[in-house]
């Protein structure tokens, strides 16, 4: 389990084990465009303001793998107890 923080919204949203960041999001009527849902098309990237995404894409570049500024909320968590997103 991790945490988001919206930076935008304010909002501070719990991601539970088998759940991904992309159904929290979109429950929370935070709206976040995606389609494959499995890390493929990037549609859902989301810009990272701080914490470390575990990334499980398979759509990022190495480079921006490495650095850690973008996320993929359908497949990807957190390496971090926090990431604060760019929503
Ligand atoms: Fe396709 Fe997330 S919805 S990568």
């Amino acid at each position: 389990p991790f945490q988001l923080r919206l930076a935008r919204s304010g909002a501070t949203l719990d991601v539970p084990a088998g759940t991904t960041a992309l159904q929290v999001l979109l429950d929370a009527g935070i709206d976040v465009n995606y389609s494959c849902e499995s890390g493929v098309c990037g549609t859902c990237t989301t810009a990272v303001l701080e914490g470390t995404p575990e990334h499980r894409d398979s759509c990022l570049m190495d480079a921006e793998r490495a650095d850690n500024r973008l996320f993929t909320p359908c497949c990807s968590r957190a390496r971090t107890a926090a990431l604060v997103l760019d929503l």
